[in-house]
């Protein structure tokens, strides 16, 4: 059985999604790019794809994510029929952070879902969806890992920023079984979403970096936002009190925090 058989196996073996099709290819420019193309024709729900390096990986708010072998690059296609859709992002980090919590390492998720270990990103998550006259009809969820990750291959301005599974004390760790653990957790996730919502966001508030009540700056389409960090509403959206009191919700965008724990 080839890698692409064997992880779609390893997957159901273990009580997670049937993956209809599974697509792992040594190199691709971006694994989501290849799975938009098979949504935009039809592919059914849980088809995946995988390679071994991407040569345009993209990451949130247009930055490119480095992807040198040694890393997982998953994308995952959704087809939700449930009216929370707005948690899918936001569940696909906790389904990481559990997959990479199996292996022994502890991680935090940063909204809306970077997952970090001691500030240092382990892994991220691109969702991108399309609608039609009925709502949301597909999501891809483009999850990469580094899994063991050389720093030669990492640019120098962001070496000090990332880190791995190899490096925090999953050595042994490998692409196919972080991705089958990955794909099993999202399938418990996706499935809580669709009646115990509340669930995914208990599973969330309770892995997030702990930056409640701090100032924080937002970075969103519409420009730059300051504020104290509130807390996280009933549909993932995150809510900051900005100066005068009001209360701003952010559904997407970038945080940080304005002054980091050690700083002046
Ligand atoms: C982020 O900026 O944190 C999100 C990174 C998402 C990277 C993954 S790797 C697999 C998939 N293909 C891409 O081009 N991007 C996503």
């Amino acid at each position: 059985m080839d890698r692409a058989g064997a992880l779609a196996g390893a997957v159901a073996a273990r009580g997670g999604p049937r993956l209809p099709a599974v697509e792992w290819a040594e190199s691709l420019v971006s694994t989501s790019d290849r799975l938009k193309a098979l949504a935009r024709g039809g592919a059914p729900e849980w088809t995946a794809v995988l390679a071994d390096r991407q040569t345009g990986g993209r990451g949130r708010e247009g930055r490119a994510w480095v992807s040198p072998p040694g890393g997982l690059y998953l994308s995952v296609l959704l087809r939700p029929r449930f009216e929370r859709v707005g948690l899918v992002p936001l569940a696909a980090g906790v389904a990481v952070a559990e997959a990479a919590g199996e292996l022994g390492v502890p991680t935090e998720l940063k909204w809306p879902n970077d997952v970090l270990v001691s500030g240092r990103k382990l892994a991220g998550v691109l969702a991108e969806a399309a609608s039609g006259p009925s709502g949301v009809e597909w999501v891809v969820l483009g999850i990469g890992v580094n899994v063991s990750l050389d720093a030669t291959e990492v640019p120098e301005e962001i070496r000090a920023t990332v880190t791995s599974l190899g490096a925090e004390g999953a050595p042994g760790a490998e692409p196919a079984d972080v991705a089958a653990r990955a794909l099993v957790r999202l399938g418990l996730c996706y499935d809580a979403l669709r009646s115990r919502p509340g669930e995914v966001l208990a599973a969330w508030r309770a892995r997030a970096v702990r930056w409640w009540g701090e100032e924080v700056e937002a970075r969103t389409g519409g420009g730059t936002v300051r504020g104290r960090l509130l807390h996280l509403d009933e549909d993932g959206a995150l809510v900051l009190e900005v100066e005068g009191g009001e209360r701003r919700r952010l559904v997407s965008g970038e945080v940080a925090r304005l002054r980091p724990a050690g700083g002046a």
